[in-house]
């Protein structure tokens, strides 16, 4: 259901967030995701609904953790809401104190439970505890675009229980990944990275049958060099997925699909040495020298590509972007794209973090909230908590 069709005036809504945000020394440190469900939580309090939020942090094995409180996002919610959040606090999670706080939240207020992975039955999507999470609740909206992937009690199970809708975030979010997916504006570029390709295979496989072009950056692109017959010195490679990088190379020959690997490389003795950094062409890889970025020379190449297109997707840094001045080739190409008319989306996680050291932000179509959830989204997969409360 639409989240406009659900009446909410005078109801107490329950809205599933993902506020599983970084927290560093008690403070959260990257906010974006909260921000993210502002416009929902905005207009479910101004048609005069209580709202209770809940969400996880972490992973804490369905045991309390004060490590793992909600406390300090509620802390950063407020700021980012600009209201009070009563917290609704309970080790495990739903009792009849928070029972009553339920009842006394009044239309316009806003609440927060404690960590819904307190409960192993969270992710156990146990019937039961939905239950108990409904109880507190007229009905219920999902919001939490980055725990699509998973099937809990929180985004599932408790679909059973409650009239439900989706959040204005998720609806943005598979409204824009789908018809990235679906419908794209040609030429269609991917530019895909990260650290590892055994993460990103089912992405590059899916993605060949539909992009138009892929470049590839980021240590993932080792392996590629690796099956190429480069030697790698001490880079990070995956000497088993050699075949299988070698696979995704051929299939993109046989479906027409430009498929580009890095020429020239930012290397050094570690990332704790930058002072020794410099760039050599893929086949002069020092034998004590690691790759920790892509080189100058593929920046241009990857321009000459991204120039053309009508849209692009983004999906890991191309090195390593939080050490300086391994972050050039990751700056580099996040201020081609700022500058391309063409739609681009950035496919969450250390992408949206690097969009964001780069302050580039604005510039982006659409930077998704879901890390794992916009990767599986991108294999063409079907998400659990969408396809479920589509079916209701
Ligand atoms: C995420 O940060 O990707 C989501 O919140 C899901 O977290 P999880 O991988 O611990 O399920």
């Amino acid at each position: 259901m639409d989240l406009k069709e659900l009446t909410v005036s005078d109801k107490t809504v329950l809205v599933r967030v993902d506020f599983n945000v970084p927290v560093k020394d008690g403070h959260v440190t990257d906010r974006t995701r909260i921000e993210a469900a502002k416009p929902t939580i905005d207009y479910l309090t101004e048609a005069g609904a209580a709202v209770i939020l809940m969400s996880h942090r972490g992973r804490p094995k369905g045991e309390y953790d004060e490590a793992l409180s909600m406390e300090p996002v509620r802390v950063e919610a407020e700021k980012v809401l600009g209201r009070e959040i009563v917290p609704m606090y309970s080790n495990v999670v739903v009792d009849d104190a928070v029972a009553r706080m339920a009842k006394e939240l009044k239309p316009g207020e806003i609440g927060l439970l404690e960590n819904l992975r307190f409960r192993k039955e969270e992710e156990a999507n146990d019937p039961a505890f939905a239950k108990e999470l409904a109880s507190l609740a007229d009905c219920y909206v999902n919001d939490a675009f980055g725990t699509a992937h998973r099937a809990h009690a929180s985004n599932v199970g408790i679909l059973e229980e409650l009239p439900s809708a989706l959040g204005f975030l998720m609806g943005r979010e598979v409204e824009v990944l789908s018809e990235l997916l679906n419908h794209p504006k040609r030429p269609f570029v991917a530019i895909l990275g990260g650290a590892k390709v055994s993460d990103k295979i089912a992405v590059i496989d899916h993605l060949i049958e539909t992009c138009d072009a892929i470049l590839i950056v980021g240590a993932m692109a080792n392996t590629f060099l690796l099956g190429e017959g480069h030697s790698m010195g001490a880079s990070l490679v995956e000497e088993g997925e050699v075949d299988r990088a070698r696979a995704l190379v051929e299939k993109a020959k046989k479906e027409g699909v430009t498929l580009l690997v890095p020429s020239d490389l930012v290397v050094a003795k570690s990332i704790d040495a930058p002072q020794t950094a410099h760039t050599v062409s893929a086949d002069a890889i020092p034998e004590d020298e690691m790759v920790l970025d892509i080189g100058e020379e593929t920046v241009s190449r990857y321009k000459e590509v991204l120039k053309d297109a009508n849209s692009v997707v983004w999906n890991g840094p191309a090195g390593v972007f939080e050490t300086k001045p391994f972050d050039k080739g990751t700056v580099a190409l996040a201020t081609i794209l700022g500058d391309l008319s063409a739609e681009v989306v950035i496919g969450g996680g250390d992408s949206a973090a690097a969009i964001k050291q780069a302050g580039l932000e604005d510039k982006m179509s659409h930077i998704s909230s879901g890390g794992g959830a916009s990767l599986e989204f991108l294999e063409g997969k079907s998400l659990p908590a969408i396809a479920a409360i589509e079916e209701v």
